[in-house]
C-alpha cells in the first residue's frame, strides 16, 4: 500500500512514521524545504519520545520518504492524508486555507482514483468543502476522475504519541462510500489485530467526534478546577474527592486532576472552535464558555496565592519556576500556564529563574531573555523567595528537600500540580500551597 501524508507537523509526522512501521510505503510532504531536508537526514523538528528512532528505522528500511512536491507523488498513492495546520482565526474559528490549498493541489494533479482523508481537526462540513475544491479543479482541467473524501480525526497526546497511535482506544473514520471504507479497513488492519476498534460513521459525525472528545476532556478539567477551588473554601481535600468520585465507573479516574489550567495545541483551540461553530449555527454553547473562563482564571491562581503569601509585595522577589512546557514529555509551550505566570510575575517586578527539561529552547524563542534560564532544577532555586511547580515532569517529583531548602532564600513552595506531600513539606519547615486543599 502506498500513501502520502501532507503536513509534517506533530500529527502528520507521527501518523506517517507509525503507518510506515506497519509496512506501508509512506511519503511525507511539506512545503517547508528546510524541514524536509532535515527530515531526510533524520533530524526531527519536534520533541517526542521514541519518534526519532522510528523515523530513522523506517527511512533506512526504505518505507518512509520526505518531499516538498505533493504533485509528484500523487500517481503512486492510494490514499492522501491531509494533516496540515488549522490555526484559529482572529474570531476563534479554524482557518482552513492550508487544508483547501492541499485539496486544490490534489485536484489539479491527480490522475487516478484517490481517497483524500482529512486528519487535521476541522469543523463539521470541511470534508465536503475539500470534495468541492477537488471537483472544481477537475472541472477546470476538463477531466473526470473518481475520488472519495473521508475524515479520520487524530486523538494522540503529545509525549505519548507513538503509543497512542500504535495502540489506540479507538480509530474514528467517517466515510461515504464502500470503496473508501475498504481502503481504510485495509490500512488499519494491523491495528484491528491489536484489538483496537475502528468505528466507521458518516463524515460529519467523525468531524464532530474530535471536537466533542476534546471539549469533554477540557470540561472535566475545568470542572475539577472549580471543585478544587471550592474544596479550599469549605475545608475539603480535592485529592480525596477525586479518589471518591473517580472510583465510580460511570465517572472514571482519568482527567480529573486539578492544576494551574490546561494548555497545549488542542484543548484551547478546539473548545474555541466548537463555541464558534455553535454560534454560527445559532446555538449558544453555555457549558463550554464556562470551561474556557474557568481555565483562564485557573492559570493565574498560583500567582494569586503567591501575592497572598507576600501580602501583595512582590517587587524584587526572585521566583523559581520548575516547568515551562504545557505538560510533561513535550517541549510545547502553546497556551502554557507558565507563560501567563511569567507575564504576571514580571509585571509585579519579580526576577524569574526557570528550568524545564525540554522546553528551554522553545521558551527562549518565545519570550527571549526576559527570564533567567537555569542550568538545572537546583540552579533555578538560587536566592529564590518562592518555588512554583508548574509542569509535573518526573524529575521534579522527588527533589532533595535539604538541598532545596538550603539553596532558596525563603522556603516557600507553590505546587501547581499537587505532586508533593503537604505534611512532609510543612514538617520540613516549608510554607506549602497547592490546589484544592
Ligand atoms: C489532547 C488530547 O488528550 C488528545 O486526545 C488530542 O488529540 C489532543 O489534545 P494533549 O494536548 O497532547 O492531548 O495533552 P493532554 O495530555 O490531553 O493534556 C492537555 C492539558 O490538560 C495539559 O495542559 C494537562 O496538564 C491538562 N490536564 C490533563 C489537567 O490539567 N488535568 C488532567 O487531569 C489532565
Amino acid at each position: 500500500m502506498n500513501i502520502a501524508i501532507v503536513g509534517t507537523g506533530y500529527v502528520g509526522l507521527v501518523t506517517g512514521t507509525c503507518f510506515a512501521e506497519t509496512g506501508v510505503n509512506v511519503t511525507c510532504v511539506d512545503v517547508n524545504a528546510e524541514k524536509i531536508e532535515n527530515l531526510q537526514k533524520g533530524i526531527i523538528p519536534i520533541y517526542e519520545p521514541g519518534l526519532e528512532d522510528m523515523v530513522q528505522r523506517n527511512v533506512n528500511a526504505g518505507r518512509l520518504h520526505f518531499t516538498t512536491a505533493l504533485e509528484n507523488c500523487l500517481d503512486n498513492v492510494d490514499i492522501v492524508f491531509s494533516a496540515v495546520g488549522t490555526p484559529p482565526d482572529e474570531d476563534g474559528s479554524a482557518d482552513l486555507s492550508y487544508v483547501l490549498a492541499v485539496a486544490k493541489t490534489i485536484g489539479a494533479n491527480m490522475k487516478k482514483y484517490t481517497l483524500v482523508v482529512t486528519k487535521s481537526t476541522v469543523p463539521v462540513g470541511t470534508a465536503h468543502k475539500v470534495k468541492d475544491t477537488i471537483q472544481a479543479e477537475l472541472d477546470k482541467r476538463g477531466v473526470s476522475i473518481e475520488f472519495d473524501v473521508a475524515s479520520n480525526p487524530e486523538f494522540l497526546k503529545e509525549g505519548n504519541a507513538i503509543d497512542d497511535f500504535m495502540s489506540p482506544d479507538r480509530v474514528v473514520v467517517g466515510v461515504e462510500s464502500e470503496r473508501a471504507k475498504k481502503l481504510m479497513t485495509k490500512l488499519y488492519k494491523p491495528f484491528m489485530m491489536l484489538n483496537s476498534r475502528v468505528i466507521f460513521m458518516d463524515i460529519p459525525s467523525a468531524e464532530m467526534t474530535k471536537y466533542a472528545a476534546n471539549s469533554m476532556l477540557a470540561t472535566r478539567i475545568s470542572f475539577m478546577n472549580d471543585i478544587a477551588n471550592l474544596c479550599e473554601l469549605v475545608g475539603a481535600d480535592v485529592n480525596m474527592v477525586r479518589d471518591g468520585i473517580g472510583s465510580d465507573s460511570r465517572i472514571g479516574r482519568k482527567f480529573l486532576y486539578p492544576g494551574c489550567g490546561y494548555g497545549g495545541s488542542c484543548f484551547p483551540k478546539d473548545v474555541k472552535a466548537l463555541i464558534k461553530t455553535a454560534e454560527q449555527n445559532g446555538y449558544p454553547m453555555r457549558v463550554l464558555k464556562a470551561v474556557e473562563e474557568v481555565n483562564e482564571t485557573q492559570k493565574s491562581l498560583l500567582f494569586e496565592k503567591l501575592e497572598k503569601i507576600f501580602n501583595g509585595d512582590l517587587e524584587g522577589k526572585t521566583i523559581a519556576l520548575w516547568g515551562l512546557a504545557f505538560k510533561p514529555g513535550t517541549d510545547d509551550m502553546r497556551e502554557a500556564p507558565a507563560l501567563v505566570l511569567i507575564e504576571k510575575l514580571r509585571k509585579a517586578g519579580c526576577v524569574v529563574r526557570a528550568y524545564d527539561p525540554a522546553a528551554m529552547g522553545e521558551s527562549k524563542r518565545r519570550i527571549g531573555d526576559t527570564i533567567f534560564y537555569a542550568c538545572d532544577m537546583y540552579d533555578a532555586l538560587l536566592d529564590a523567595d518562592a518555588l512554583m511547580l508548574v509542569t509535573e515532569w518526573k524529575e521534579f517529583r522527588l527533589p532533595a528537600w535539604g538541598v532545596v531548602k538550603k539553596t532558596m532564600k525563603q522556603p516557600v513552595i507553590l505546587d501547581g500540580r499537587n505532586i508533593y506531600d503537604a505534611k512532609e513539606l510543612q514538617d520540613l519547615g516549608f510554607v506549602y500551597r497547592c490546589i484544592g486543599k
